[in-house]
Formats: structure tokens, sequence, C-alpha cells
């Protein structure tokens, strides 16, 4: 029996990227949906759950993408309303690569330093990856601070996690060199989430930290989001420093895409959000 996935993309043009690692995690046939919101998602939602056996209803899956992560979590809460009984099939959530680029970082940092107590900044922080990120670092025991350009929006940001994983970031504006270096004080574990191609540090800002211990950042395009490291760094040591950039978290991000694919059809009734996507990459990150 083929397996069937549809992707539901909240924005206008789909996600070429989701497509090609869907392939690559096992799907046979992979059909997009654009413009997929909590309103429309029902009837696509009846043909994936009516469809197949119960034995095989585990060869159909969804996928959620898109570039904004409220809209997707919305779309999966209502995906999931129109489930009953084993009248379901298994469902990602991904928007913008949140879970699986911010399950791999963590898993990746928390491999090489324990985050319990720590205090981890997660700088530009609003976007979905940054959320999923400091959400992530909380739950590991780490005091997180989640940075914006603007107040409102780190609150904004903070709200969102708080609300839905019930865990507490403090929302600090960091605008310029001087708000960064006061965002960062005290700081053991530093995490660039910015929008792609932005520099967020310069090397003046940690080389010569007296406690970090760990930066990774996520930036793939252009330049590192941060000033001295390589987007390949993997658990490279810089200035007594562990660091980890873009394209050296971007490999496990991968492989746990594919994976995570991979696991929707291997039953019909999973939800991955980011728990279990962190699962699953604590897992690959301490294998590899
Ligand atoms: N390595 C990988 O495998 C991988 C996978 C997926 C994504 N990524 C990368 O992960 C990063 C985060 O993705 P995302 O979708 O969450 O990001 P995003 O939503 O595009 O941007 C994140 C935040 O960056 C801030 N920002 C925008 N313009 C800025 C500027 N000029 N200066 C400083 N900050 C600015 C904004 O925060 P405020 O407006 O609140 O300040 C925004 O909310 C991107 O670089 C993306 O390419 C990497």
């Amino acid at each position: 029996m083929k397996k069937l996935l549809y992707h539901f993309d909240t924005d206008l043009v789909p996600s070429v990227f989701d497509s090609v690692v869907a392939y690559d995690g096992g799907a046979d046939h992979v059909t997009q949906y654009a413009g997929i919101h909590e309103d429309n998602c029902s009837k696509l939602v009846e043909g994936a759950i009516y469809t197949r056996a119960p034995k095989h209803k585990k060869n159909t899956a969804i996928f959620i993408g898109g570039s904004d992560l409220a809209a997707g979590q919305s779309l999966l809460e209502a995906v999931q309303r129109n489930f009953f009984q084993n009248f379901r099939v298994s469902v990602m959530l991904d928007s913008s690569g949140c879970n699986t680029t911010a399950a791999a970082s963590v898993a990746l940092i928390s491999r090489t330093t324990s985050l319990q107590d720590k205090i981890a900044v997660v700088l530009a922080g609003t976007g979905p990856v940054g959320q999923r990120v400091a959400m992530l670092l909380a739950q590991g025991g780490a005091k997180v601070r989640l940075t914006s350009r603007k107040q409102e929006r780190s609150i904004a940001a903070c709200s969102e996690m708080a609300k839905r994983f019930g865990v507490s970031l403090e929302p600090i504006e960091a605008s310029d060199t001087n708000s960064i270096t006061t965002a960062l004080e005290g700081a053991q574990v530093v995490f660039g989430a910015g929008k792609a191609g932005i520099q967020l540090l310069e090397a003046s800002h940690w080389q010569q930290h007296a406690t970090i211990e760990v930066l990774a950042d996520v930036n793939t395009y252009g330049s590192p989001g941060f000033e001295g490291i390589l987007m390949t760094d993997h658990d490279m040591e810089r200035f007594g420093k562990r660091i980890f950039g873009g394209l050296g978290i971007g490999a496990l991000k991968l492989k746990l895409h594919r994976a995570c694919v991979e696991k929707l059809f291997a039953s019909n009734d999973h939800v991955l959000d980011a728990d279990m996507i962190y699962e699953i990459a604590l897992d690959m990150a301490h294998s590899e």
C-alpha cells in the first residue's frame, strides 16, 4: 500500500524543502495544499481518515508547514478535532522547520553541557525556531531570556510558549550592542535564532566573555549570525567555548526531519509536535 503524505501549508506557496524531505523520509507520494487554516481543513482531514481500513490507516499521514507558527499550531488543533475513535492518522507540525531545527539544536547543546540552572539567551527568539528553542531549553532546566528588537514582541513570544507548554521565559528587549551585552550578562548558553542573513553578535560580544560556555546559531544564509564562527562548526572549540553553526546543526535537523516522516507511517496515532520530536532528537544526538 502506498504511503501518502498530505502536506497542509499555511502559506500561499507550499515549501519545496518540506516536499523533498518528505520523499526522503519514505513517503511514496506527497500532495501539497497551500493556504490551509483551521477553517478550511475539515474536508481534507475527512478524506485522509475515512479512506483506508483500520490496519492500513498508518499509510496515510498529515504534515503541517508554513512560516506562521501560530497558524500552524491552530491548524494542528483543528486537524485533531476532526479525529474520533480510530478514525485518525498521524500528524506532524513543523512550521518553518521550527520543531526539527529546535529539537536538533537543543539536543546537541544538551549533549555538550547540562542545561540545569544555566542561564540561556535566545537572541531574536520571536520567530518559529527561536520560540521552540527557548521552550526546549527551559524544559531542560535552563533559565531562559528571549530577546527581540521590540519588547512587546518578546513578551508575546514568551506568553505563547507559557500558554502552550507551561514554561516561564524572560522577555528582553535587545536591539543594539549595549542592550545585547546586557542580555548576555552571566549567560552560559547563547542561541542565535535571527532571520536568515542577519548578524546578531559581534566577535567582541562573545570571544572574551567570562561565562559563556556554548554558542549555537542556526542561520545558514550569507554569513553566520555570530561573527567569528563558521556555519559548519559542529561542537567546535573556539576561544574556550563550544560552537555550533547553522550547517553543523542542519545535518542532524535533516536526519531528524526524515526520521519523523518515517515515524508518521509507523502507526496512525502519532502527534509529532515539539515534545515527541525532541525525544527522537535526543536519541539521535546521543547515538551520533
Ligand atoms: N540550520 C538549519 O537547519 C535551519 C533550519 C530552519 C531554519 N533555519 C534558520 O533559523 C533562523 C530562524 O528561523 P525563523 O523562521 O524562526 O526566523 P524568522 O521568523 O524569519 O526571524 C526570527 C526573528 O529575527 C528577528 N529579525 C528580523 N530581522 C532582523 C534584523 N534586521 N535584525 C535583528 N533581528 C531581526 C525578528 O525578531 P524581532 O522582530 O522580534 O526582533 C524575527 O522574529 C533563520 O535564520 C532560518 O534560516 C535554520
